[in-house]
């Protein structure tokens, strides 16, 4: 093969970190602080995969005995991977600051020299966490605007989803999963633990234009609105399969293979919808439109939702863009 056919080829198999270089080199310009970054993210991801996969034994189930920023019980775990990532982080000195829905606040890591900022679900889905059910972590990577060299702010993360340099999730599920986009295409990469190791496993992901799936938890049917009952009942009555985990990562990386729409509404009892928007409904909005999938909040693409405070909800509609399509004209 010659080294112009090796770069194109980007076989399933190659690992994880020989991937991230050759896609650095098609950037002649790129310093390496974004690749090393992802690499970052990585560590994290194997180090708190192994805490999952152990944690039955290790006694690190169950509640931590406090709440984060938003009154929810925090689980030991989720606790244990905000340390993991601030760490793997702050250790590799690209990320200048970090958003976590475990902290109120921005938290400057210290490292003021780094273009980069992080908004981050470290593990994302914790009421499933003591239930070996499957959940993820998911991350969004921007370019900070504030002077390099000064402390972050706020207003650093008040910058639209479609700014996001990279985004990506892990999914610690029956086998465990790198997602991750950097605006050119998504790509998937299996753990393989013996090695220690992620390598390419779903090359270019698409997902699929239309699909049979259903995803919303049909227990607050009573405190939708009606063009969300009318868009479920359509879906009923087109013989729909309906899929619900609870774990946002799981349920969207299943439609993402399959096809199918997720959804969780605004309703009387979360007017705002329960997702976050900085780090969790935009990044994976990013990866959905770069598998040609879409993702809104019911008035307009997620990603152009201008941001005003750092842990706001957004309603989020995602997935198949028939589908999304579909759910818009019920409004
Ligand atoms: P987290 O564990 O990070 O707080 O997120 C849980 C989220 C999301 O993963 C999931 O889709 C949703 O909460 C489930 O909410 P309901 O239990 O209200 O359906
Ligand atoms: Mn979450
Ligand atoms: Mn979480």
């Amino acid at each position: 093969m010659t080294e112009q056919s090796t770069k194109l080829a980007l076989p399933v198999g190659v690992a994880l970190d020989r991937f991230i270089k050759r896609k650095q080199e098609d950037f002649p310009y790129a310093s390496g602080e974004l690749s090393q970054l992802l690499r970052d993210i990585a560590l994290a991801g194997k180090i708190i995969n192994g805490e999952i996969r152990r944690s039955g034994l290790e006694g690190i189930e169950g509640p931590y005995g406090t709440d984060n920023v938003h009154g929810e019980k925090q689980q030991k775990l989720d606790v244990i991977a905000n340390i993991r990532f601030q760490r793997a982080l702050k250790n590799g000195g690209e990320v200048s600051a970090i958003i976590s829905e475990e902290e109120d606040k921005v938290i400057n890591l210290d490292c003021p020299n780094g273009k980069y900022i992080v908004a981050m679900d470290p593990l994302d889905g914790s009421s499933n966490i003591d239930v070996n059910v499957s959940i993820g972590t998911i991350f969004s990577i921007y370019r900070r605007e504030s002077t390099i060299g000064t402390d972050v702010d706020d207003r650093d993360f008040m910058q639209k989803g479609r700014s996001q340099v990279a985004a990506g999730y892990i999914l610690y599920g029956s086998s465990t999963m790198l997602v991750y986009t950097t605006g050119r295409g998504v790509n998937g990469f299996t753990y393989e633990p013996s090695l220690g190791e992620f390598f390419l496993s779903h090359p270019n992901i698409r997902m699929p234009e239309s699909g049979n799936i259903y995803s919303v938890n049909e227990g607050y049917l009573d405190y939708f609105d009606q063009s969300d009952r009318d868009f479920i009942q359509d879906c009923r009555d087109k013989g729909f399969t309906a899929r619900y985990i609870g774990s946002l990562v799981a349920d969207f990386h299943r439609n993402l293979m399959k096809g199918g729409i997720y959804m969780y509404p605004s309703n009387k009892k979360s007017p705002e919808g329960k997702l976050r928007l900085l780090y969790e409904c935009n990044a994976l909005a990013f990866i959905a439109e770069q598998a040609g999938g879409a993702a809104t909040d019911g008035f307009q693409p997620t990603l152009d939702i201008d941001p005003s405070s750092l842990h706001q909800r957004a309603p989020l509609y995602i997935g198949s863009k028939n589908l999304v399509e579909s759910l818009l004209s019920f409004k």
